[in-house]
């Protein structure tokens, strides 16, 4: 086990650091009374429903429901560890941290990792050395064929591995590398004579980097029509397929400057793309996009811009990648390169400016899908037109915004020359009557949402003074809290007052909280606005709100008990149950307030 951080130093960081500063960096904030409000980082809005307190170093959605404080920040929008934040905030604040502590295991491990990096490193190095020799001419010429500049062969590390069995073998074990190691990372393979041979030949090499700039892996294409077209490294222990993005170590610097990226298929457009200064783009290296790959971006952006080839692959590619980031909470839009073009192809034929065209013409998820579904059908027949409305149906009731969903429909009408009050008459139906919600609206009853405020400012009064607590456990505790997490929190604040911790606040109960539900919930409750009104009374009022609520459930379970007895006849039974319930709506009745 690494050495675990300890709380007094994480505590010293959680007061330091400076929570309006470090959103700041990334939202642009306004102060509204006591607090900040912006456009919220997580998820995408028009008007501000993001809050940052400075007073309590939390912040939180009323849109999304996201919330927590600097170290969740961090976290979330830069995809770090608890570990990785504590050592970003720690350089940023000047403070020391000690030293990890690695097992014997450990250190094993990490020396590993660092030799086969190494070795990956020779390996990158070899090639470029063979590129630059009489050997490599003809992937020279290969490489000014596709149109490749000096400066973007060295900045992509790009090399050739000769036309011999075993060049990069033995060049490497002269430096002491081990044929097991060789084999282990994928750069050699047994021959059928049982000798070890390279696995690249004859190709020209990619090096594949991850996010960090180690050299992970390789690429290697022939340099005419043979099959493979590429060849990849297999999984080794640094590299595995579909969890990492090519070029992103290039890349990240303007993907986070421009908060954007953009995803293409091959390395070649790639490249190409760098070449001609849109030094956004990665690749997702002939795979469909995967999570992780999705994941990793979310460290850097979350707008992204899908570029495929124009084929039926790359189109199903987009499909696929499109729904991950979308799950991941990107925003997406999809370029489509005109004549069936590589991007690759289109950039050297029209340069940066018109790629930059195509990308601000990108369609939006939705247009996206609409075109690929009208490609399925004849729009100009009746069965056609209707065939893709209905199939586009479960996108529009996707869709949250009504100014967008209106927009929508209008483009559908348009396009399909189809009247828009037909269209929104199918959407209705499709929705069976039901008017969707915006996301996050509540959908409780009056008496529920009662219940809910009173649970919240119960809870808020009791970390403003903490002599209330003895009066609601005296009301009945933890039982009066019929949510979850309202509940979880109570039970906390009492264990931890109950051990000694008098001063708790709302901020240190947000720090103790882990899971991102519970954690949520609680920045949503303490960042409300200000409980208007004599707070000892708003306590007195909240508290009856919650022993009703408590006596009109425990009523309800009786109800469906006694219920169940009808059926099985047991009479002293249910004489005895419909007593307790008579009591219980007399003791209601005097809780009025
Ligand atoms: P493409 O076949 O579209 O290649 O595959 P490309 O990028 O246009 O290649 P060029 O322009 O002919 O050089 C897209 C990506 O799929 C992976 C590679 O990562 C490639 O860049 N791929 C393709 C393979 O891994 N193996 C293959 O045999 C073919
Ligand atoms: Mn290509």
């Amino acid at each position: 086990m690494s050495k675990q951080i300890s709380e007094e130093i994480i505590e010293e960081l959680r007061h330091r650091a400076d929570i309006v500063e470090i959103i700041g960096e990334q939202v642009a904030l306004r102060k509204k009374g006591q607090n900040y409000t912006g456009l919220c980082p997580f998820h995408q809005e028009k008007t501000p429903s993001f809050v940052v307190s400075p007073g309590k170093q939390i912040y939180h959605c009323f849109g999304c429901g996201k919330g927590g404080n600097v170290f969740s920040f961090l976290m979330e929008r830069e995809g770090l560890t608890f570990h990785e934040t504590v050592e970003k905030l720690a350089a940023r604040y000047g403070m020391a941290l000690p030293e990890r502590e690695m097992s014997p295991a450990q250190q094993k491990q990490a020396a590993r990792t660092k030799r086969f990096r190494q070795i990956n490193q020779w390996a990158m190095e070899f090639f470029q050395h063979c590129l630059a020799s009489d050997e490599g001419e003809a992937a020279r010429a290969y490489f000014g064929s596709r149109g490749l500049d000096a400066d973007v062969i060295q900045r992509f590390g790009l090399g050739y591995a000769p036309d011999r069995w075993d060049s990069l073998c033995l060049d490497l074990k002269a430096k002491d590398v081990q044929d097991e190691e060789l084999l282990l990372l994928g750069l050699a393979q047994q021959s059928q004579r049982n000798t070890l041979i390279d696995k690249f030949r004859n190709r020209v090499m990619f090096p594949i980097w991850d996010d960090r700039g180690n050299v992970i892996g390789f690429g290697g294409r022939t340099l005419g029509d043979g099959q493979p077209k590429y060849l990849n490294s297999p999984d080794t222990p640094l590299f595995q397929k579909g969890h990492h993005l090519y070029a992103l170590n290039l890349a990240k610097g303007t993907i986070r400057q421009l908060d954007q990226v953009i995803l293409m298929e091959g390395y070649m457009d790639v490249i190409a793309a760098h070449q001609h200064g849109i030094t956004q783009a990665v690749a997702s290296l002939g795979t469909a996009l995967t999570d992780e790959q999705a994941k990793l971006l979310t460290r850097y952006t979350y707008q992204s811009v899908i570029c495929y080839d124009a084929d039926a692959a790359g189109e199903a590619a987009s499909m696929r990648g499109l729904e991950i980031l979308n799950h991941h909470g990107f925003q997406v839009r999809v370029i489509r390169i005109p004549d069936g073009k590589d991007p690759d192809d289109y950039i050297r034929a029209h340069g940066k400016e018109a790629f930059q065209k195509l990308a601000e013409k990108a369609l939006s998820l939705f247009e996206y899908k609409l075109v690929i579904t009208t490609q399925k059908f004849d729009r100009e027949s009746m069965t056609g037109k209707v065939g893709i409305i209905q199939a586009m149906l479960p996108e529009l009731a996707k869709i949250k915004s009504p100014v967008a969903r209106q927009g929508y429909i209008s483009l559908m009408s348009e396009r399909l020359s189809f009247p828009e009050a037909a269209i929104k008459e199918e959407l209705r139906r499709h929705q069976g009557g039901i008017i969707v919600k915006p996301a996050g609206a509540a959908t409780l009853q009056s008496g529920e949402r009662a219940e809910g405020r009173a649970q919240a400012a119960i809870l808020r009064l009791l970390l403003e003074d903490p002599s209330r607590l003895e009066i609601v456990e005296e009301a009945g505790g933890a039982e009066l809290f019929e949510n979850p997490h309202a509940q979880t929190v109570f039970v906390t604040v009492q264990a931890l007052w109950q051990a000694g911790h008098q001063n708790l606040t709302g901020e240190d109960l947000v720090a103790l909280t882990e899971a991102d539900a519970q954690r949520q919930w609680l920045t949503g409750i303490l960042l409300e606005e200000e409980i208007p009104g004599d707070p000892h009374k708003v306590f007195q009022d909240s508290l009856l709100t919650l022993k009703r609520s408590r006596i009109e459930r425990e009523i309800k379970k009786l109800m469906d008990h006694l219920s169940k007895l009808e059926t099985s006849g047991d009479a002293s039974r249910a004489n005895e149950i419909m007593t307790r319930i008579s009591g219980l709506n007399k003791e209601k009745q005097t809780l009025r307030p």
